[in-house]
């Protein structure tokens, strides 16, 4: 069968200081959820998608799903406390036949489809695939309010992205595990990762980052009215 998506939209987005979650919150006029199953329509590899959103926002997600006019089946479950929580609930629904899962963050919302064609072709072969970027800056170590305590050496740094797409069978393993040991991690190839299975990165975009903070929102509005997207 055909790749499962994963969308986890379940979060707050309290750092936003907007009343609305922020997979719900709108950027030049279409939400952020939107953005993510829009993007979804032009990837031919995946064959349905599920969708984490907050508890009380289901209803307000198909709304978003049927105007996506999407061609593949849609599942919307209410996400957990924690990413990880979201992902691993939202994963249980996918089909068991389904040899690749992807997972991607509804905060990306200029992620492309070949991010996503890339990475479920990479991790066919290799196991796991991520969206990632070389890190540009030198990177300091701060400890104690201000003070350097070190420099990181640059050289072989890269920023994970998502979409992440593994053997969904891997990535099952690698919540079922980190649920029995109470690992948390903040992506879900750092899960992959520690069963020792190979994960590859795979040419993501600094346009593709994740939306936290308000400035962040005003730099997406702009991208978006720019790029007439
Ligand atoms: O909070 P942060 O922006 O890092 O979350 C990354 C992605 O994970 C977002 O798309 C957010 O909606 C999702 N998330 C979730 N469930 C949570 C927390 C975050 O689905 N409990």
């Amino acid at each position: 069968m055909k790749a499962s998506v994963v969308i986890v939209a379940a979060g707050s987005g309290n750092r936003l200081g907007l009343a609305t979650p922020k997979a719900f919150v709108r950027v030049a006029g279409m939400t952020l959820l939107a953005r993510a199953l829009r993007t979804l329509r032009s990837v031919d590899a995946i064959g349905e998608a599920v969708v984490a959103v907050p508890s009380g926002m289901e209803r307000a997600a198909r709304g978003e799903v049927n105007a996506a006019g999407l061609e593949i089946p849609v599942k919307i479950t209410p996400g957990g406390g924690e990413r990880q929580d979201s992902v691993r609930i939202a994963l249980a629904f996918t089909s068991a036949e389904a040899d690749i899962a992807i997972v991607h963050d509804a905060a990306r919302p200029f992620a492309t489809a070949a991010m996503f064609s890339e990475c479920i072709e990479a991790a066919a072969r290799i196991g796991g695939a991520i969206a990632a970027i070389p890190v540009a800056d030198t990177l300091k170590r701060v400890e104690g309010g201000r003070s350097i305590q070190s420099t990181l050496t640059r050289s072989g740094l890269w920023q994970a992205q998502t979409p992440q797409a593994f053997h969904r069978a891997l990535l099952v393993e690698a919540h079922a595990r980190a649920s029995r040991d109470g690992t948390v991690a903040t992506d879900d190839s750092d899960l992959v990762e520690r069963l020792g299975a190979r994960v590859e990165v795979v040419e993501g975009s600094p346009l593709n980052f994740k939306i936290t903070t308000p400035d962040d929102l005003a730099i997406a509005e702009a991208i978006a009215t720019r790029i007439g997207s």
